[in-house]
């Protein structure tokens, strides 16, 4: 295997999950993997399900994933903020109340993390970080000497994450990689609609590429409303802007922001 797509937190939008699909495999992809948070802040959370069986997507859980699988009481979204935490429960509720029973079985037995080989290279995929679930790792914020080290203490030659909904990519020691695939869910507070999943390839020598994906927002934005979906939502999916989980983000990723 030396090249596959992986594809962020999807958050119920099976509108830029089915585009990203298509996109992967008009690039001819070996795999298609998801690193998890099926749910939140979109509609229909059964809609992504079939998707991501019928194309053979390669799952592994997210926090919203174990909270909805485990009929937890919150998402384990891990903000800090009460009023990003009054629209975390909301989408939360709505997702939880709205996946089958099946589905749920399905999230809850979804592996925690998984290991595979890409050319040379030793690739960990994880959802926030190898050591915590929900942890956010910020580029402005998290130093090479500690992504050195979780490689080292890992024995892995690549991490790749989701969680923040930010993506990037550090080039580390020794011709390894920290790299974050960016989110399906929802635009990257760049006041642009797209979002963005990311391609590795190993053919030999490792490279990232980040890819956007144009889906019809315009329709997701309707059904967010007909589901009554906070508007506050429905606002960042049209602009592009986030209007919630600002709170969370370290000055350098808030001022690329409008808020
Ligand atoms: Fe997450």
């Amino acid at each position: 295997m030396t090249r596959i797509a992986l594809f962020g937190g999807i958050y119920n939008n099976y509108l830029a999950l089915e585009a990203a699909l298509a996109d992967a495999r008009r690039r001819g992809v070996d795999a298609v993997h998801c690193l998890g948070d099926m749910g939140a802040f979109g509609p229909h959370p059964d809609r992504v399900f079939p998707l991501l069986r019928d194309h053979g997507v390669l799952c592994i859980q997210g926090n919203y994933d174990n909270s909805v699988g485990n009929g937890l009481g919150d998402c384990q979204c891990g903000y800090t903020d009460p009023r990003d935490n009054y629209f975390a429960r909301i989408s939360y509720s709505y997702t939880f109340k709205n996946t089958s029973a099946v589905n749920r079985d399905w999230l809850r037995d979804l592996p925690a993390q998984r290991r595979l080989l890409l050319g040379r290279y030793r690739v960990l995929l994880c959802h926030g970080s190898p050591r915590r679930t929900n942890e956010f790792l910020w580029e402005s914020a998290t130093s090479s000497a500690f992504l050195n080290y979780l490689c080292d203490t890992h024995q892995i030659d690549v991490i790749c994450t989701t969680h923040t909904g930010i993506k990037w990519h550090r080039p580390l020691d020794n011709d390894r990689h920290f790299i974050n695939v960016g989110v399906l869910g929802r635009p990257e507070n760049d006041g642009t609609t797209n979002v963005w999943y990311a391609i590795l390839s190993a053919e030999p020598n490792l490279t990232v590429e980040f890819v956007p994906v144009h889906y019809d927002f315009q329709r997701l934005a309707a059904e967010m409303r007909e589901e009554k979906l906070p508007e506050e939502f429905v606002e960042t999916i049209e602009t592009g802007w986030w209007t919630t989980c600002l709170e969370i983000l370290p000055g350098k990723e808030r001022r690329r922001g409008r808020m």
